[in-house]
């Protein structure tokens, strides 16, 4: 290659000469004005042509030079003018990945589902039922006498007919009165979703029944008008007290660990006989006492007992022929001796510095 051709060949390199970063830039001067870069050897060379020659092309050569330091510039300003952001490669594929806020599950579904789960794996089915229930599936076929307290405006939300006609007895304006004509009315327990299926089902009958609840009660740390339950039955052939007791025992342990232990007390409800409110050791203090067990050692966790004969037949399942025990535990207090949650009304406000808290849980669950 001749000198001339040399020189047109790195004008033309520099036209076409492009960087996007400071990097390309500091290279484009290497390779044209470095030491070894291809205009200062092209200037080696230069020095050894003829006299001739130098006269020809020595303004030409210093052409190139000045438009190698211009373009070098331009590059320059170039690529400054867009500043840091864009002197490295556009995506950094080291960086670690940007996180999304998780949501969690409600803390009452993460209890309610491990529940369901803990009595699952023991081969207990999960059954539901409606929330707006009539008077024989929430009373009536569970042995509550036509007097009997539950079933009185205090602890009851009746729901109003949708026939104005019914709200009046006698010409008398129930709603006024409270002699509601009580056909419907929010469910007080799931105990009313054992009924359904004893209806449908022909044991061996092995069933949770998890849901909300409704009960006519002053909203405050410890109650609420509204709260959950998991009910359990179980109806076959010889059904025992000891397999109840066996049950929950396992109940408990799985739930809240190995050293629990559970002891049960004599009670009452319509619907089973004997009865019994079932108590855990402590598990805030151990059994040393604290504001939780009421400095007793025992937290109540629920109530349970032998199905009530009359309630199997007002099923229409033979009571000569099976047996069953059935149980009943509020959701929010298994919930309150898992996480320790002071206030029955956080879980109702929805405040995410709360519900925050339980996105760990709700990978796990
Ligand atoms: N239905 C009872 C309640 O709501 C709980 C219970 C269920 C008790 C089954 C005994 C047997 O309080």
């Amino acid at each position: 290659m001749s000198l001339t051709e040399r020189i047109a060949a790195l004008e033309a390199e520099l036209e076409n000469a492009k960087a996007r970063t400071a990097d390309e830039v500091e290279k484009f001067r290497v390779a044209m004005l470095g030491r070894n870069g291809a205009i200062t050897e092209l200037f080696e060379t230069f020095k050894q042509v003829t006299s001739e020659e130098k006269r020809a092309l020595g303004q030409r050569m210093n052409q190139l030079k000045q438009a190698a330091q211009a373009r070098l510039e331009t590059l320059r300003s170039a690529v400054e003018a867009e500043g840091p952001a864009q002197q490295g490669p556009s995506i950094d594929l080291s960086a670690p990945a940007l996180t999304e806020p998780l949501g969690s599950h409600h803390p009452i579904s993460i209890i309610r589902d491990r529940i369901v789960e803990v009595f699952g794996r023991i081969g207990f089915t999960v059954s539901h039922g409606p929330e707006v229930e009539d008077d024989h599936h929430n009373f009536g076929a569970l042995n509550f006498a036509p007097d009997h307290p539950a079933r009185d405006m205090q602890d009851t939300f009746f729901v109003r007919s949708a026939d104005p006609a019914q709200d009046r007895i006698d010409g008398i304006d129930t709603t006024i009165t409270g002699l509601h004509p009580n056909e419907l009315a929010l469910r007080t327990h799931t105990s009313s979703v054992q009924v359904r299926v004893m209806e449908t089902t022909k044991p061996p009958i092995r069933t949770v029944s998890p849901g909300r609840v409704y009960r006519n009660e002053a909203i405050s740390a410890r109650a609420h008008c509204m709260f959950h339950q998991v009910e359990g039955l179980y109806v076959d052939k010889g059904v025992s007290f000891a397999e109840l007791k066996g049950t929950l025992d396992y109940f408990t342990k799985s739930m809240f660990g190995p050293d629990v232990t559970i002891r049960m007390r004599p009670s009452y409800f319509p619907f089973t006989e004997p009865s019994a409110e079932v108590d855990m050791s402590c598990t805030i203090c151990g059994g040393a006492g604290c504001n939780i067990c009421k400095h007793s050692g025992w937290v109540e966790i629920m109530g349970c007992g032998m199905v009530d004969p009359a309630v199997l037949a007002n099923c229409g399942i033979d009571p000569e022929e099976y047996s069953g025990f059935a149980f009943g535990m509020g959701v929010e207090r298994i919930a309150q001796l898992i996480y320790r949650v002071p206030d029955l009304r956080m879980y109702w406000e929805n405040d995410v510095r709360f519900l925050d808290q339980f996105t760990a849980a709700t990978f796990r669950s």
